[in-house]
C-alpha cells in the first residue's frame, strides 16, 4: 500500500526563466505566445540586482528574470546556460512542512522557509535543489490577494493595444534532461524526497531512430496533477538530441514545457500567425494515418497543414506539436497538447518527432 501523500502539491504555481533580456522576452511571450503581463519587480520596486516580469495565461504564470549587472546568480546562470528555466514552483498548502519533509528525506535546501508580506497578505516560500541548477520552490499563498507575490507591483494593462490570448490554459508536464547514467538517481529523488511515483517508462528500444535513442521515465505526484518526465540519453550512432541539449545548456535542465489547450488547431494557428515556429511533420506521417482518420474528431487535412501529431492509448487520443527552441541555443522549447482522453505523452510519435528534431539538429551541424 502506498503511504499517505507526505508532499501534497496543489498545482504548478509558476515557472521562472533566467534570460538575457527579460524586458524583451516579456514582449515575446506577450505578443507571440499570448500571455498578459501581470506583475513587475525591479529598480522601481527596490530591487538592485535584477528585474522580473510576470505574465499569465489561463492558469499559467511565467516569470522572466534578468540580471542588472555582470555578476551574481542570474548573470552567471545566463552566461553558462543561456536562457533557461531556473525555478519550477509548486503550490502547496504548507511550505514549511514541504521543505522540512523534503530536506529530511535528503533534498538539498536552497532557500529556507521565508515569509514575505505586503498590504495584500502574506506568502511562505522555500526551495530545494533539483536536477542541474534547477530549483523547486514551494509556494504557500492561500491568503494572498495581490497580483503575484509580495515585492511585485501589479502591471496596469489599460490603454495598451492588447492581443487576445491564444487559448493556452495550463501546464500539462515539465520535462527534464539529465546526464547519461543519472536517470535512476533522479527517479529516486522524486520517489523518496517528493513522494512521486513512476507513471511510465520508455526505454531506448521504444524511443530510437537510426541515429539516436533516449530513455524516459514519467514521474507524477500523489494527485496526478504534477507530471515531471525525465530523459536520459542512450548511446546511438550519432549524438542524441538529449546530448545536444546537455552540451548547449552545459548540464541538466528543463527540456520542454507542455502547455494544454482545448482547441489545438485554433491555438497553433494563432501562434503561427504571431511568428512562433514549430517542428514540421512529414506528409508521410498523415498518409500513414489516413485509415485511422475517422477515429479522431479533427480534420486530418488541418492537422497536416499545421503539422500537429496524433497519438492513441487505451483511454483515447491526444494531439500535440513541438515548438522550435525559444532561445538561441538548441535547448528549451514548448509543446502544445490537447488531450482527448489519452493519458500518455505521445510515445507513438516519438519516432516521427525525433526524426523531425534530427533534421533540425543536422541543420545546426550537431548530428
Ligand atoms: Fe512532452
Amino acid at each position: 500500500m502506498p503511504e499517505q501523500d507526505f508532499m501534497p502539491i496543489q498545482s504548478f504555481d509558476f515557472l521562472e526563466f533566467y534570460v538575457g533580456n527579460a524586458k524583451q522576452a516579456a514582449y515575446y511571450f506577450q505578443y507571440a505566445w499570448g500571455f498578459t503581463p501581470i506583475a513587475f519587480a525591479g529598480l522601481e520596486t527596490g530591487l538592485r540586482d535584477r528585474s522580473s516580469f510576470v505574465l499569465a495565461q489561463g492558469e499559467i504564470r511565467i516569470m522572466l528574470t534578468s540580471a542588472l549587472g555582470a555578476s551574481g546568480e542570474v548573470a552567471d546562470h545566463v552566461y553558462q546556460h543561456g536562457d533557461g528555466v531556473k525555478v519550477v514552483a509548486l503550490r502547496v498548502e504548507n511550505a514549511r512542512r514541504a521543505y522540512q519533509e523534503a530536506t529530511q528525506r535528503g533534498a538539498q535546501g536552497v532557500m529556507e522557509p521565508t515569509e514575505r508580506s505586503d498590504e495584500f497578505g502574506q506568502v511562505v516560500l522555500a526551495s530545494i535543489a533539483a536536477y542541474g541548477e534547477t530549483v523547486h520552490m514551494f509556494v504557500e499563498r492561500d491568503v494572498y490577494r495581490g497580483a503575484f507575490l509580495p515585492g511585485f507591483q501589479a502591471v496596469n494593462n489599460s490603454g495598451r493595444i492588447h492581443d487576445d490570448a491564444v487559448g493556452i490554459i495550463g501546464i500539462d508536464h515539465v520535462v527534464g534532461n539529465v546526464e547519461l547514467g543519472k536517470m535512476d538517481e533522479w527517479v529516486q529523488f522524486y520517489e523518496h524526497v517528493m513522494g512521486f511515483t513512476q507513471l511510465m517508462h520508455f526505454d531506448d528500444r521504444a524511443i530510437s531512430t537510426e541515429y539516436s535513442a533516449l530513455m524516459s521515465k514519467v514521474m507524477q505526484n500523489g494527485s496526478g496533477r504534477i507530471k515531471l518526465p525525465i530523459n536520459e540519453p542512450a548511446p546511438g550512432r550519432r549524438k542524441s538530441q538529449i546530448e545536444e541539449y546537455l552540451d548547449f545548456y552545459d548540464g541538466p535542465g528543463v527540456q520542454h514545457i507542455a502547455l494544454t489547450t482545448d482547441d489545438i488547431i485554433t491555438t497553433v494557428r494563432n501562434l503561427m500567425a504571431r511568428g512562433v515556429d514549430f517542428l514540421s511533420t512529414p506528409m508521410t506521417y498523415y498518409e500513414d494515418m489516413k485509415d485511422r482518420a475517422d477515429t479522431i474528431e479533427e480534420d486530418l487535412h488541418q492537422l497536416a497543414e499545421l503539422g500537429i501529431l496524433v497519438d492513441y492509448d487505451e483511454d483515447g487520443y491526444l494531439l500535440q506539436i513541438f515548438s522550435q527552441p525559444i532561445g538561441n541555443r538548441p535547448t528549451v522549447f514548448f509543446e502544445i497538447i490537447e488531450r482527448k482522453g489519452a493519458h500518455g505523452f505521445g510515445e507513438g510519435n516519438f519516432k516521427a518527432l525525433f526524426e523531425a528534431l534530427e533534421r533540425q539538429q543536422e541543420l545546426r551541424g550537431n548530428l
